[in-house]
């Protein structure tokens, strides 16, 4: 399973990076916002920081505008790829940009036939956001085993980007689901490793080792 960290603060980025488990980022133009930056500077600066893809968003909503932008934003680096929100011109984009070998993050996806329409169009990675779904009583994790099981039934290589990431449950029933991605945000990224028996238990061997005879 591979983990993104769902960000664009470059701070964030490199203390994901230095655990050494990072596979790559995804940046909305929310996430740009809260950088009080400049959007392609931003973009930038990620791209360069680390190898793995990149998910840089697109702000048009009509086909060649979104064809266009995604062409510039490829530019930034090797590792970019474009996301595109899921609506009719998007898909049409989608389309266009994979037959151009650019590879596309289809986002704002919220149930399994949309994601299936995703994969169509050649997505390289469809993301399905849980946590938005949960937030209005839905189930975002029975979309990601829909997507997951539709995506197999098929032989589709798009790739399932588990987003809008709320706490560490939704990164362990991604993985059960087999999942191949989980954009995770910072937050969240700390509190899946600690625990605290883990600390207590580190605790108490370190003060039984003072009282070994040495
Ligand atoms: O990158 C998009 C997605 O992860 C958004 O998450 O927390 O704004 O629902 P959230």
């Amino acid at each position: 399973m591979k983990f993104f960290i769902d960000t664009a603060d470059i701070a964030e980025i490199r203390k994901a990076k230095a655990l050494g488990i990072l596979d790559g980022v995804t940046t909305n133009p929310s996430l740009v916002a809260k950088t009080g930056r400049k959007y392609v500077e931003v973009l930038t600066e990620i791209a360069k920081e680390v190898d793995g893809p990149v998910s840089a968003e697109v702000i048009a909503t009509e086909c060649d505008g979104i064809v266009k932008e995604g062409r510039e934003l490829s530019k930034i680096g090797p590792n970019i790829n474009i996301k595109v929100p899921l609506i009719e011109e998007g898909l049409k984009a989608v389309k266009i940009l994979s037959d151009e070998g650019l590879k596309t993050n289809v986002t704002l996806c919220f149930n399994s036939v949309q994601a299936l329409m995703a994969a169509k169009a050649g997505a390289t990675f469809i993301s399905p956001f849980v946590g938005r779904l949960d937030d209005i009583s839905a189930d975002g994790m029975e979309v990601v085993e829909e997507i997951v099981a539709i995506y197999d039934n098929y032989g589709y290589d798009t790739e399932v980007i588990v987003a809008s990431i709320r706490n560490p449950l939704h990164i362990k029933h991604a993985a059960l689901i087999g999942a191949h991605i989980a954009t995770i945000p910072f937050s969240v990224f700390q509190g899946i490793i600690k625990h605290p028996l883990t600390d207590n238990g580190l605790a108490k061997f370190l003060s039984d080792y003072q009282k070994i005879p040495k």
